[in-house]
């Protein structure tokens, strides 16, 4: 629902507050649909200058909405998660991000997609995704071995290991660690804001170049990443570990050899 993801305007800043924290800000479909609206219109108002992503001052996401994967998994490219990172992928302006507490998932992904990232030392950063009978999305199994070594990568995305903010600051996902919720968005926004004092064109540019190498290749990924996930959803193994999380209760894989 709309109320989910609240948008913001402050001159040229175009701030997405995730707005669910009884669910810890898990994603619904009409949560990612709503952000890629926004971000898609947000592409076109020139008046827009840079877009800071934020879940509040507690809580960034515990990632996508695991009642929704059951019942209603995404199915190819026009889903709305698609959609979403898509949008976030192909965005021409800054995207600054402000983590505190849980970034689950996609929440922990779609970091590698934005530009700035301000991390609470009460972040937590997970990707969970074979601990689920999942896989890697959205590029995160070719950007995270180059970004750390593949035997890092393996802990994060094998083990599905937790991390906190001052990794995230070490690892070079997150610029700047701030010492709670309320020091962290205050700062993403200051450095958001500033772009509005930057040259636009020259901005726009330079996110280009630096996000042009190796474009194609991450593109093919991302799709191979998106097929697979998309059907291991449906496998055996992720029923029962979804399954096993909304009775909270551990998944048992024994039955699968
Ligand atoms: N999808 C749906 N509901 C979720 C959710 C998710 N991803 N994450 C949390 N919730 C719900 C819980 O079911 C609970 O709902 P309830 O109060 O109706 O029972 C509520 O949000 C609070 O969650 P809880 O687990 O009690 O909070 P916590 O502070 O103990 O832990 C997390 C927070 C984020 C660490 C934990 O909820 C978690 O690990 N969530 C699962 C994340 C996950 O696997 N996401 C990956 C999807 S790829």
């Amino acid at each position: 629902m709309s109320e989910h993801v609240l948008v913001e305007r402050e001159q040229g800043l175009l701030t997405l507050r995730l707005n669910r924290l009884d669910k810890k800000n898990a994603l619904t479909r009409a949560m990612y649909g709503r952000m890629a609206e926004v971000l898609q219109q947000a592409e076109r108002d020139a008046s827009v200058r840079a877009v800071l992503l934020t879940g509040g001052e507690t809580c960034f996401t515990s990632g996508n909405d695991v009642a929704d994967f059951i019942q209603a998994p995404p199915s190819g490219p026009d889903s709305e998660v698609f959609r979403f990172m898509r949008a976030l992928f192909d965005f021409s302006k800054p995207v600054v991000a402000a983590v505190s507490g849980p970034a689950v998932g996609i929440g922990t992904t779609l970091l590698l997609h934005c530009d700035l990232v301000y991390v609470s030392r009460d972040a937590l950063l997970k990707m969970p995704f074979v601990n689920l009978g999942l896989c890697p999305e959205f590029g995160s199994s070719l950007i995270l071995p180059r970004l750390l070594g593949h035997a890092r990568a393996a802990e994060l995305l094998l083990l599905g290991e937790s991390f906190g903010g001052e990794q995230a600051l070490a690892w070079g996902i997150a610029n700047q660690l701030l010492d709670d919720g309320a020091a962290t968005l205050a700062r993403a926004r200051e450095m958001a804001l500033g772009f509005q004092r930057l040259a636009p064109s020259a901005v726009l540019d330079s996110k280009r170049l630096m996000r042009a190498p190796g474009r194609e290749e991450l593109r093919r990924v991302i799709e191979e990443e998106g097929a697979l996930f998309g059907q291991r959803l449906r496998s055996p193994e992720a029923m029962e570990a979804l399954s096993a999380f909304m009775q909270r209760r551990p998944a048992d894989f024994s039955q699968f050899v």
